[in-house]
């Protein structure tokens, strides 16, 4: 009998022998593909990053248009221009503030390679709807869900329903305080193609099977380094996402039971069928039934204590030429980079000689998207989530309500 391994003798190490690794991305992996239903996932560095892995895998490059929305985190559509594609902006929904699906169908061009709709505050795009104009295009839809990634449609989970799905776990209130993210696909072979993005060569050479894939695999795809370490805290996290997502969404419907009378206040939407989950409480304020601007009213109830944010305005800055400073900006079309089209200081990605018809970004472009930043007013992590109760609800609600019956005092 062979002493050694090799020749079929004892293993020194056995199966069950706890080794501890600092990269139990694979564990990670196949618990998000067990956890969503979905076939393939790669973790990496970032949501960002599982976008621009989503948009290489999906082909898109110079003078392609993808269709999203100025209504977001920068990030969505900075990781259109990292690839070199061209951002072509559709307005939103005014209930879900999500991609407008028939606004989408107008966009649609000969360019148009992707849709990349985003799961805006936790409530999931209209995917299935976007699937079947995809389909008769013949395009992809990438679905930025790196604020939803435990939210539902119709029951099933996001992550396994468009052809490619970006997670993030920065900050996150499911994932919350470390960096990293996902890529989720039902394909393998856009599953492969995203790991040239920014996986190492020996991890390509041990995930893809495509010989097309594998001869560009050689310098680490386009060089990039998107390879994910340390994932254990959010693999551990993953195991009660559900139950912590559900008792945030109790928490919130509370808070839409007891907002909804409130003169001027409009508690968020949910359609039905969709699991919104939360990332942000956004509601719409009405500054035409008291004569109070939205910011005004953010300021009183920082005051009392709610930590409120005018996400579009605060959280997407605008350089001001007049202060020289950073301001409260707007839908991702008005900013700078938009109005001049000019990353790489030679036109490129808007003006270079593969995009045959420029877009031009102007304001009033997107009156939907312009007007609900105006508007929106967002209640954050961690006030929403567990171990926060009813009675912490309750004490928001209280402060909304203590404004509202002194608006006197802010008028004017
Ligand atoms: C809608 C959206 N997309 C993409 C990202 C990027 O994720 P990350 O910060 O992990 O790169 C974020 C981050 O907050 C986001 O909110």
């Amino acid at each position: 009998m062979s002493k050694l391994a090799l020749h079929g003798g004892p293993k020194t190490i056995g199966e069950g022998t706890n080794f501890k690794s600092s990269w139990p991305r694979k564990g990670l992996e196949r618990a998000l593909c067990e956890y969503t239903g979905a076939q393939f996932a790669k973790c990496v560095t970032s949501g960002t990053a599982a976008l621009t892995s989503s948009l290489y895998a999906a082909g898109c490059g110079p003078g392609d248009e993808v269709i999203t929305v100025a209504y977001t985190w920068v990030a969505t559509v900075g990781s259109i221009l990292r690839v070199n594609a061209v951002p072509i902006f559709a307005d939103i929904d005014p209930q879900t503030l999500t991609i407008d699906v028939d606004d989408v169908k107008r966009k649609i061009t000969p360019r148009t390679k992707a849709i990349l709709p985003v799961d805006f505050y936790g409530h999931p795009a209209a995917i299935p709807e976007l699937m079947e104009i995809a389909a008769k295009h013949n395009l992809l839809v990438i679905e930025d869900a790196c604020q939803a990634s435990t939210a539902e449609i119709n029951g099933q989970k996001v992550g396994s329903i468009a052809h490619l799905t970006a997670f993030s776990w920065s900050g996150k209130p499911i994932y919350s305080s470390h960096g990293g993210g996902a890529y989720l696909t039902n394909d393998r072979r856009l599953y492969e193609r995203g790991l040239l993005m920014g996986q190492h060569p020996t991890v390509i050479q041990g995930l893809a099977e495509d010989p097309d894939i594998l001869q560009y695999a050689s310098m680490g795809g386009t060089g990039d380094n998107t390879r994910a370490v340390g994932m254990d805290s959010a693999m551990e996290q993953l195991m009660d996402a559900d139950a912590r997502t559900n008792a945030r969404i109790r928490n919130c419907e509370y808070l839409t039971e007891k907002l909804a009378d409130v003169p001027g206040i409009t508690p968020p939407f949910v359609r039905p069928g969709y699991k919104h989950v939360y990332h942000y409480y956004t509601c719409l304020w009405d500054p035409d039934e008291y004569g109070v601007s939205r910011d005004r009213f953010c300021a009183a109830l920082n005051a009392e204590g709610v930590y409120a944010v005018a996400y579009i305005n605060d959280a997407n800055y605008q350089f001001s030429p007049e202060s020289k400073r950073l301001q409260a900006g707007g839908p991702i079309h008005l900013r700078t980079i938009f109005q001049e089209r000019n990353l790489y200081g030679k036109g490129c990605p808007f003006l270079c000689p593969h995009v045959e018809n420029p877009p031009v970004y102007s304001k009033g472009d997107l009156p939907v998207s312009e007007a609900m930043a105006e508007r929106e007013f967002c209640i954050v992590q961690p006030y929403l989530s567990p171990p926060n109760d009813e009675r912490d609800m309750q004490l928001m609600v209280d402060a909304i309500v203590k404004i509202v019956d002194n608006i006197g005092e802010l008028e004017g």
